[in-house]
């Protein structure tokens, strides 16, 4: 009797895709970590959408480009789940981290964070932002020069803590101290002794989530929740009956501040560098600025007008999308393009890859915000073809609320001063795995 044996996974019988997984353990390490830019891109004039690496002591397999992003994006919980890549991010940040959660769950803590960082409710924040921004152009006014990028790193966290928890000025407090502890730890040795990076950075932790959950159990106990983020979750929370503890929402926030902070930074500073080689469109964007009505409050109607600013920053994110790329966990074997992608393995997507696809953006290269008016919309091409905040069931939920930061900031710095970049400063802006600066750069900002 002849038994024929089929495999009730079609993608087993498949090769794995092209590429070269190095030695067991090291893997590619080295060569990924000196230019990760350089290698993404060397990798795919090599071997195309995907190819196999190892990095870390785990395989991983590269998506790039559009088709084989798209795959990525809309099989999120069927074949991939979101991977956090940092060694103790549970043990620095907590088992409540939405990243952490899939499926029902997932979508559950998105759609109750959406509410405090979303839509109508952004409105509460105009003010707070707007009041901030100029509080930081008047201290840069009195200055020679101020390092930009680390500036602007204060300004978000500020704006961030106020938003989030209503404290003010965060980044001149032991926050910001502790804050660079946690980072530090992220992906260490994980052995926790006092002298241990890991060790100070869950010290760090302990002190910080103390003194957030503080303001939790005070606003419940005073039963004033505010109307800042926190505000809003807790009235959320308890209007649908969904009660997290104190604990579980610190995490929650310290979550969002990870998640915003360094992305807030790096689209604010390279749209100070990328239009300091555009004076053009800096004076379109003043043009835009002195055509609004001056008497009228600031408000979401009167950003909404501000239309040229928008194509400006979404041309810097497409240029230099803060967030290099996302990473994911296979969670059941599946092949694309005739390759396997075994379950166990991790992904890597490529999100410049997109957006700098010359299919899709004419000239790729070029900065030119005129590719996303309303006749050019180079973005609407296809779905998933503009992703500098990622896509499908992940997307950034701060997507509405970045734009609101930005925009605020460059038009309250418009009408407020000039500025101009110390002469012959190296303005690369490194890529990887944030866009940020390759070098400190300085900068001199004047009443207008
Ligand atoms: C210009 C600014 C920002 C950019 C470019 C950006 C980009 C991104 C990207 C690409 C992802 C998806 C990553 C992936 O697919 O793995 C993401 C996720 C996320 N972002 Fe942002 N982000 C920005 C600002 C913010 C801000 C201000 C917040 C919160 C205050 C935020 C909160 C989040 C959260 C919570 C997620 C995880 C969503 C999930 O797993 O469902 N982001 N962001």
């Amino acid at each position: 009797m002849n038994i024929n044996f089929q495999s009730s996974n079609p993608a087993a019988s498949l090769p794995l895709p092209p590429g070269d997984l190095g030695l067991p353990f090291i893997g590619q390490n080295k060569t990924i970590i000196k230019n990760p830019q350089k290698f993404i891109e060397e990798m795919y004039q090599k071997y195309g959408s995907v190819y196999k690496r190892r990095f870390r002591g785990k395989n991983y397999i590269y998506f790039q480009g559009y088709e084989a992003i798209k795959f990525v994006l809309t099989n999120e919980n069927k074949y991939f789940t979101y991977f956090q890549g940092f060694r103790n991010s549970k043990t620095i940040f907590g088992q409540s981290d939405m990243t952490l959660l899939a499926g029902k769950e997932h979508k559950d803590r998105q759609k109750l964070l959406a509410k405090a960082i979303k839509s109508k409710t952004l409105n509460n924040y105009v003010n707070i932002i707007h009041d901030l921004s100029q509080s930081y152009f008047l201290k840069w006014m009195k200055s020679d020069y101020v390092d930009l990028y680390s500036e602007i790193n204060n300004y978000t966290l500020d704006i961030l803590l106020k938003l989030l928890l209503g404290i003010d000025y965060a980044s001149q407090s032991e926050i910001n101290n502790s804050l660079t502890d946690m980072k530090s730890g992220l992906n260490t040795v994980p052995v926790a002794f006092p002298w241990t990076k890991l060790g100070r950075a869950l010290e760090s932790k302990k002190k910080l989530f103390n003194q957030f959950e503080q303001i939790i159990v005070r606003r419940k106990k005073e039963n004033d929740f505010g109307s800042d983020i926190l505000g809003i979750l807790l009235t959320v929370q308890e209007q649908i009956n969904q009660e997290l503890t104190a604990r579980e929402i610190v995490e929650q926030m310290v979550n969002l501040l990870f998640l915003g902070r360094k992305e807030l930074s790096s689209a604010l500073s390279s749209f100070l560098i990328l239009t300091s080689e555009h004076l053009d469109i800096l004076k379109l964007l003043q043009i835009e600025q002195e055509k609004l009505d001056s008497s009228e409050p600031l408000s979401l109607a009167k950003l909404k007008k501000m239309v040229y600013l928008e194509q400006v920053i979404k041309e810097v994110l497409r240029l230099a999308p803060p967030v290099s790329g996302g990473l994911r966990r296979v969670i059941e074997d599946c092949s694309f393009q005739g390759f396997r992608i075994p379950k166990g393995w991790h992904i890597y997507y490529y999100i410049s890859s997109v957006l700098q696809d010359s299919e899709i953006y004419k000239e790729p290269e070029r900065f030119n915000p005129e590719r996303f008016n309303s006749v050019n919309a180079e973005d609407k091409k296809k779905p998933l073809c503009y992703i500098p905040f990622g896509g499908g069931a992940r997307e950034c939920i701060g997507k509405e609320f970045a734009y609101l930061v930005i925009k605020i900031f460059i038009s309250a710095l418009m009408d407020n001063c000039s500025w101009k970049f110390q002469e012959n400063q190296d303005l690369t802006i490194n890529t990887f795995p944030v866009a940020r600066p390759a070098h400190k750069i300085e900068a001199c900002f004047r009443p207008r």
